[in-house]
């Protein structure tokens, strides 16, 4: 009976551990996932209707929009219809830029806070560019698909998980593109790495890093009614993760054939924007929420690892990390450029010098430079030149432009899509909800609600 009643007690405490266990292993905060309306399907790999002229219509044109304004009077095929800002000198100092590019002037809207509607209202228009303060982003968006238009916005395209699922609803039933503005994915070290691991040059890849690290201390005087300053002293978390997310999610093919299942954050404490507010303003502040610098760790579910970094406080050399671990090689663009492989990945032929290759360090700058000549993205082979005599980040501003016109004419996927947009724009909700709750695991909804494995490996697409 004792024994009996041993094997009993060591049983009950068995079940007892391993449910702890297995409760404390499975412990995550969970956000609601809105059910797809009946009849609503996904938009994954989506195509429109080929557009011969993509007729654009600008919304905010402070320091980030003309240079899109102008970018677009350099692409064929489009035509500037339509301006709007609040403020109606920025109208007219992009209309300058028309003139001065001899094309004619375009309709103009302004003076109030919703003059942009009329603008998505038009019927002549086919695109609708959205450059303003990220607040007005979502709602801007979901206005312009309601009413028959592919929109581009920049980023954050969104901040919430509401704005997140009210663009890729819209999306959805409208059957139209929503695309974030997310040029660093057209960087010439990050598009040329991209396509050496999709060529296999680095293994399996496994863990990536991002960051947006630029101290935005000269810039804070210029944002119109001071609105990312304010965006920061609201809001705790990664505020500005698309930089670094971008190019991390196309090498792990994020909602091609992996997806990330959760995140956990950390920030320090904020130092240097509530400094920054007293110095300026002489207020003294106690609720400014951004921390300095902010960490978030991602992981997917093929088992790869992600880190972000967001610090626009502190003086630190701009990066944007941008990282690569692959089961055989490395690369890195931040601070300086370097790419390690095993000696055996480099034929001889292939590039000078192959003795200096060593397998501990990063190859030589010879054959750095040899190898991304060798695999420069068949993108950056047909505008290069043009991308940068145009300008706009070193030229990687106009190639995301060029590129959304392209697909638009083409009737091909854009190279980025609502879901993209979704899972890089999620940090914003999610990282807070860690850092509030110590650090905490927060689980990433499948934003395409069961399309992520629907395709295998994130490709551009090409007209044949
Ligand atoms: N991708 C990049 O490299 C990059 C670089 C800089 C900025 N950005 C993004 O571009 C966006 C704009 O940034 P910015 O630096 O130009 O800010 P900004 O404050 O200089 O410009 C915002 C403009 O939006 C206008 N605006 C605000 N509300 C409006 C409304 N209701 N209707 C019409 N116009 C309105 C303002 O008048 C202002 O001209 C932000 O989302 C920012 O994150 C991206």
């Amino acid at each position: 009976m004792k024994r009996l009643n041993r094997i009993i007690t060591v049983f009950c405490a068995a079940i007892l551990l391993f449910t702890a266990c297995t409760t404390q292993k499975s412990y995550m905060i969970e956000v609601p996932v809105p059910e797809r309306e009946p009849g609503q399907t996904d938009v994954v790999g989506l195509v429109t209707e080929k557009l011969e002229t993509v007729r654009v219509g600008f919304i905010g044109l402070g320091m980030r929009g003309p240079g899109a304004v102008e970018r677009f009077t350099y692409i064929p095929g489009t035509e500037v219809v339509a301006l709007c800002d609040i403020v109606p000198e920025r109208v007219e100092a992009c209309q300058e830029i028309l003139r001065r590019r001899n094309l004619p002037e375009a309709a103009a809207y302004s003076g109030s806070e919703d003059a942009w509607k009329a603008l998505c209202e038009r019927d002549d228009i086919d695109l609708v560019y959205i450059v303003t303060d990220w607040k007005n982003h979502a709602q801007m968006g979901v206005y312009a698909m309601e009413h028959g238009k592919h929109v581009a916005i920049e980023v954050p395209a969104a901040m919430t998980m509401d704005e997140i699922w009210a663009l890729i609803n819209t999306a959805e039933k409208t059957r139209k593109h929503c695309m974030q503005l997310e040029n660093c994915v057209y960087d010439f070290f990050e598009l040329t790495t991209l396509n050496m691991a999709q060529q296999g040059l680095f293994g399996e890849v496994l863990h990536v890093e991002g960051s947006y690290i630029h101290n935005l201390e000269d810039f804070w005087p210029y944002y119109y009614n001071n609105w990312r300053m304010d965006y920061n002293r609201t809001h705790r978390g990664d505020v500005y993760p698309t930089h670094g997310m971008g190019p991390a999610c196309q090498l792990l093919d994020i909602h091609r054939g992996d997806r990330m299942k959760y995140l956990v954050a950390m920030d320090t404490k904020a130092v240097n924007g509530p400094a920054y507010i007293e110095r300026t303003t002489g207020e003294k502040v106690t609720d400014f929420k951004n921390g300095d610098h902010t960490l978030t760790l991602i992981r997917t579910e093929k088992e790869k690892t992600i880190h972000i970094q967001h610090n626009v406080m502190t003086p630190r050399p701009y990066s944007r990390m941008y990282q690569l671990t692959g089961t055989d090689g490395f690369a890195n663009k931040y601070p300086v450029q370097q790419y390690c492989l095993r000696p055996t990945q480099v034929a001889a032929d292939e590039v000078p010098d192959h003795e200096n290759l060593n397998a501990h360090g990063a190859v030589s700058k010879e054959v750095r430079e040899a190898l991304m000549l060798k695999y420069k993205h068949p993108i950056h082979q047909e505008l290069e030149e043009i991308a940068k005599k145009v300008g706009g980040h070193g030229g990687m501003d106009f190639i995301m432009d060029y590129r959304l016109v392209y697909c638009l004419q083409n009737g091909l996927p854009l190279d980025m899509d609502v879901y993209d947009l979704a899972e890089w724009c999620c940090l914003p909700e999610l990282t807070a909800l860690s850092i509030e709750n110590n650090s905490a695991p927060v689980a990433i909804p499948d934003f395409t609600r069961g399309a992520w494995n629907k395709i295998q490996g994130y490709r551009h697409a090409f007209a044949e």
